[in-house]
């Protein structure tokens, strides 16, 4: 299959040296990379700002804001059977932008947003018969939000973690998630190694995308 992948967090430049962003560091998102090209599919990798390395076999496209990933999902979606949304996307961007650093002596202590374009929303329209997998980062319980977000979000499988754990989620190599299927039983995951987490989620997308023909025969 061919297979898009997004990792890491976005950056919202307020100036050329600051901006807003959070503590994805695309560890799980590249792990899913590594997982499918390694099982023989066609990885686009779209990554935002992460020092890790680019897994082998794998064609990366590397974006800075949320507005920037949108544009690379919208330009590798139409060639992809599978949509892997593991970025963590900034919903929040500053207002406006200075393309100099700002000076302290010039600026309220006031920053003001903007939304960001969600972007399993603006692509869901686009989706036919692709399958799309997002992923819910909460503090606490991730279960009621995720079941909230896999139906809002349009999704086939919405993997679920808590990431207020110190062993788990963000910037460690471990994650303990919940897959929450549009059908089917939901599976807890024990706590796991990224890459295994991975395996699980690139199989359920490779079974999934087998069972397709038949359910499509079955309507
Ligand atoms: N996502 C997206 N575009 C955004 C924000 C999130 O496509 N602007 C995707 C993420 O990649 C993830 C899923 O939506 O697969 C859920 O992201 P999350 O940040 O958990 O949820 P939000 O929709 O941002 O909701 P909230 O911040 O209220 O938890």
């Amino acid at each position: 299959m061919r297979i898009l992948v997004t990792a890491g967090p976005t950056r919202e430049h307020l100036d050329p040296v600051r901006f807003l962003s959070n503590r994805s560091t695309g560890k799980m998102g590249f792990a899913i990379a590594q997982c499918a090209a390694a099982r023989g599919h066609e990885v686009v990798l779209v990554a935002g700002p992460v020092v890790l390395a680019s897994p082998p076999g794998v064609r990366r496209v590397d974006v800075v804001s949320a507005r920037d990933m949108l544009a690379a999902v919208e330009d590798h979606l139409p060639a992809c059977e599978a949509l892997v949304m593991c970025a963590a996307v900034a919903d929040w961007r500053p207002r406006q932008a200075s393309a100099v650093k700002l000076k302290k002596r010039a600026m309220a202590p006031v920053l003001e947003l903007e939304a960001n374009p969600d972007i399993l929303a603006t692509i869901r329209g686009r989706k036919e018969n692709r399958i799309f997998v997002g992923f819910a980062a909460e503090t606490g319980d991730p279960l009621p939000e995720g079941r909230r977000k896999l139906t809002e979000k349009g999704l086939d499988l919405l993997v679920a973690n808590d990431v207020s754990r110190q062993d788990s989620g963000f910037a460690v190599d471990f994650n303990c998630v919940t897959l929450l299927p549009i059908e089917g039983p939901e599976q807890q995951l024990p706590l796991l190694p990224k890459l295994k987490v991975a395996e699980r989620i690139v199989a359920w997308v490779e079974q999934e995308l087998a069972a397709r023909p038949q359910k499509e025969m079955q309507k």
